[in-house]
């Protein structure tokens, strides 16, 4: 039996060790998916030694996403972009290979299971943090026209645009938004379940745009009552996000694609 695990701090409700059991008892692969807590000053220390017991492969999440890609012998490109990583899988010479699953687990969501047509759209991404990084690449792939990133402070808005230099790209602060209206706004700031959707101008949403909250809960966040009150004509929370990036690590992992519907719905009606 193979051993994989989900390392971050805090972990207790991760729902990934229910995501990953699921898609192993859909594709029948042979293995056993727990939660590590790794103490804040010995992540490198704590995924050695989950190697060495024989562990196979980890997710990380919060806060240990760069360190596992200073950890990482290799990196995907496109986790190398994101400047985090989000799954490490051993290889088998016994280095470490990081990528990040995040931005496709993102696309996969909005294109594949909602049926959002990226092809020559206008996509508004909100936070210029890790997370938002992180999708930059995967999303970009999705073939929109233009890409602005928009943040509380425009100078990490600006400095992001300028690292993946490509001219469809921008930065620039939440107070400058006063022209484009989006065809997608993507919330990936840390504002939080609890507080409000960021400050942003009515005409931001173009009629018939989409919103995305990266966050998920039981019923809608800020993020997307702010988008259904101005007409969004979908609004979703992370919730497929979620379950699309680990079906991703799933595949790198085991070759296998499980399916991500039934786990969606699953998690969804608090069945899992
Ligand atoms: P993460 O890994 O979740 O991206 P981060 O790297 O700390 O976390 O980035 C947090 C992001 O959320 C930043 O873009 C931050 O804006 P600043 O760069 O101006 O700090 C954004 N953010 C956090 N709280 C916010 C708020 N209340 N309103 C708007 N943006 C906020």
């Amino acid at each position: 039996t193979d051993r994989y695990a989900v390392i971050g701090h805090p972990i207790a409700h991760s729902k990934s060790p229910a995501i990953h059991a699921a898609f192993a008892r859909e594709t029948g692969e042979d293995l056993v998916y727990d939660r590590i807590l790794a103490p804040l000053d010995d992540f490198a220390g704590t995924v050695r030694r989950f190697i060495a017991a024989g562990g196979r492969g980890l997710n990380v999440t919060i806060p240990f996403k760069e360190a596992a890609w200073a950890l990482s012998d290799e990196r995907a490109p496109r986790a190398q972009v994101a400047g985090a990583v989000n799954t490490l899988s051993l290889l088998p010479d016994g280095r470490l290979r990081g990528d990040n699953t995040d931005g496709v687990g993102l696309v996969r969501d909005l294109a594949t299971n909602n049926g959002f047509a990226f092809a020559g759209t206008r996509i508004l991404l909100l936070g210029a943090g890790g997370a938002a990084r992180g999708l930059l690449q995967p999303l970009l792939e999705a073939d929109p026209t233009e890409l602005v990133i928009a943040n509380r402070t425009a100078a990490k808005a600006h400095a992001l645009a300028a690292l993946i230099s490509d001219g469809r790209v921008s930065g620039c602060g939440l107070d400058e938004l006063d022209r484009t209206a989006f065809d997608l706004i993507i919330n990936a700031t840390s504002a939080g379940l609890d507080d409000q959707a960021p400050p942003l101008p009515n005409q931001v949403l173009a009629a018939g745009g989409w919103v995305y909250d990266l966050v998920y809960r039981d019923d809608p966040t800020p993020f997307q009552h702010w988008g259904l009150e101005r007409g969004a004509a979908v609004a979703l929370d992370g919730l497929g996000m979620l379950v699309e990036q680990a079906a991703e690590s799933f595949f790198l992992w085991r070759g296998r694609r499980p399916h991500t519907a039934p786990v969606i719905a699953a998690l969804r009606s608090g069945g899992l």
